[in-house]
């Protein structure tokens, strides 16, 4: 229930019960107070009442969607939104991304400094030595359908790939194989790090080449972490084969960009997944599926879906006016945190122009940039500090560089494995150990009821339809089969 407090600290806040009268005083550490103190205050029930009445367990602090919810104490990731400031472990977001690289900003995220060149070189050839997966793996990737979406792909690639590692599983190996923080637990660890990483591409890349119709290709030796991922999806058996260095820089940059954002829906999944001590591996691929919504990384496929309904410039004005009158969705705009540009968008922009050089401007550009203009001096948007997010001009970036739109959350899901990580590694070892992360609910379903025989009982309300209503035709199937056709041609 918190720290005791000292007789004089004023570092407390006094919560007085008005239905009670009742008094308690709870200490404020690192601007924070234990959500537990609150179960000291209850409410007297009724008489009678005692099994149908919520208030007599100690009164519950509810946060639906955590608003204002802190679960972890972290040293990770630092964001300041109304300033805009984002920093990885104390370093600016804007210094990393011209100094750094994705697998050097890996390592600082995951051990909290920067490495040495030594440190560096280890960590770089462990990571790129674990890129290969088993020649298994292939009959994995094609019992997908040709038109699966890469995202359920990389999610269950993630699952299949923790079936190979009996060694890092707790249910397996004890339930401290991770927590104990010993050398060789630590190891254990590492390893899993550099096969998530290092197998993150692969991955990716063989979720996107089986839609092609393509042999896989092995992770080659000699290139940077994108360099490798660009080869392993588009070489096709040329000699002395090259991803564009322009290219390869450009998604070095977003990779970094997209390597954590301390606690966002997914990582906060990988984290309550991983509260149960289940293998890493499980955990990646629950956050994977959290990320790929539309809400959080599904926003970069959404934005280009959303631009091209839009069509043109001239469009702008009616689809700003949906979206105030919530008919449409103004997709990479807004944020939890930030209440004005997400610090990482400038940087896109910036990564954008050196793309456009390459590839051509992407033909959505002009619209995005008359969408940007007209929400950045409405009204609507001003008043609740809506900006442009991460996901704005990145899906422009990945359109010009010419990977398919479904794609795009798997270029967000990558190099956020790094983030997840991260974070999954600072929970095994943090002080005190997991505790599982096991919320509360406010329950106002219905009272205690007496079990109704199926003869005796009404019809429930909100069924559609009962068993004899129900067609045996076989019309509904072939329906199905056409309205799917209908939907992707
Ligand atoms: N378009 C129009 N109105 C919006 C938008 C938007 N994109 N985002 C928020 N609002 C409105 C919202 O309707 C609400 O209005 P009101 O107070 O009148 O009800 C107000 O702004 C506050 O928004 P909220 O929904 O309470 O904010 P939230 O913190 O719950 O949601 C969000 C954050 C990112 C889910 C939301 O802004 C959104 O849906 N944006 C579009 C999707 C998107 O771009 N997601 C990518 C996020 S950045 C990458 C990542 O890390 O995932």
């Amino acid at each position: 229930m918190g720290r005791p407090i000292p007789s004089s600290s004023q570092n407390s806040l006094t919560v007085r019960d008005n239905r009670t009268g009742k008094s308690i005083e709870i200490a404020i550490e690192d601007n924070s107070i234990p959500a537990t103190a609150f179960k000291a205050l209850s409410a007297a029930p009724e008489k009678g009442e005692r099994e149908e009445n919520e208030t007599d367990k100690g009164l519950r602090v509810s946060d639906k969607g955590f608003l204002n919810t802190a679960v972890m104490r972290s040293q990770i990731t630092y964001i300041d939104g109304e300033a805009g400031v984002l920093r990885y472990r104390g370093y600016p977001i804007e210094e990393l991304a011209v100094h750094s690289s994705h697998l050097e900003t890996a390592y600082l995220l995951i051990y909290g400094s920067l490495p040495t060149s030594s440190q560096l070189e280890v960590w770089e050839s462990e990571v790129m030595h674990h890129g290969v997966v088993h020649a298994d793996a292939e009959q994995f990737f094609r019992s997908f359908r040709y038109d699966a979406h890469p995202m359920a792909i990389l999610t269950s690639a993630f699952a299949y790939l923790g079936s190979y590692y009996s060694e890092a599983n707790p249910s397996l190996q004890g339930q401290t194989l991770f927590t104990q923080g010993s050398p060789e637990s630590l190891a254990v660890m590492d390893k899993q790090i550099y096969r998530l990483i290092g197998k993150a591409t692969t991955l990716a890349a063989m979720a996107y080449r089986v839609r092609q119709g393509r042999s896989f290709v092995t992770p080659p030796t000699g290139f940077s972490y994108t360099g490798s991922f660009l080869y392993q999806m588009d070489h096709l058996g040329e000699e002395n084969y090259k991803p564009n260095p322009v290219l390869e820089k450009a998604l070095d940059v977003l990779f970094l960009l997209h390597a954590d954002h301390e606690l966002n829906a997914s990582a906060t999944t990988v984290l309550q997944t991983g509260s149960s001590l289940v293998d890493p591996y499980s955990a990646i691929a629950a956050g994977c599926a959290s990320l790929y919504g539309p809400l959080h990384g599904g926003a970069n496929e959404a934005v280009i879906r959303m631009l091209i309904s839009i069509g043109s410039p001239a469009n702008v004005p009616a689809f700003i006016e949906a979206v105030k009158k919530r008919e449409k969705v103004l997709s990479g705009f807004g944020h939890r945190v930030y209440k004005t540009s997400d610090p990482r968008s400038f940087i896109v922009r910036k990564t954008a122009d050196e793309v456009f050089k390459v590839t051509g401007k992407d033909e959505l550009l002009e619209t995005a940039m008359a969408l940007h203009e007209a929400a950045m001096k409405d009204e609507y948007f001003i008043k609740r500090k809506l900006a442009p997010n991460v996901d704005f001009c990145s899906g422009l970036i990945y359109r010009a560089m010419g990977f398919p739109l479904d794609f795009f959350p798997v270029l967000f899901a990558v190099p956020r494995v790094v983030g997840w990580l991260a974070h999954w590694r600072q929970m095994m070892l943090q002080p005190g150990g997991v505790k599982i992360w096991r919320p509360r609910q406010i329950y106002v379903g219905a009272s205690k009821r007496e079990y109704v025989a199926v003869e005796e009982r009404s019809p429930v309300e909100g069924l559609q339809k009962t068993p004899s209503q129900i067609s045996h035709s076989g019309i509904s199937k072939r329906t199905m089969i056409a309205t799917f056709k209908g939907s992707k041609l």
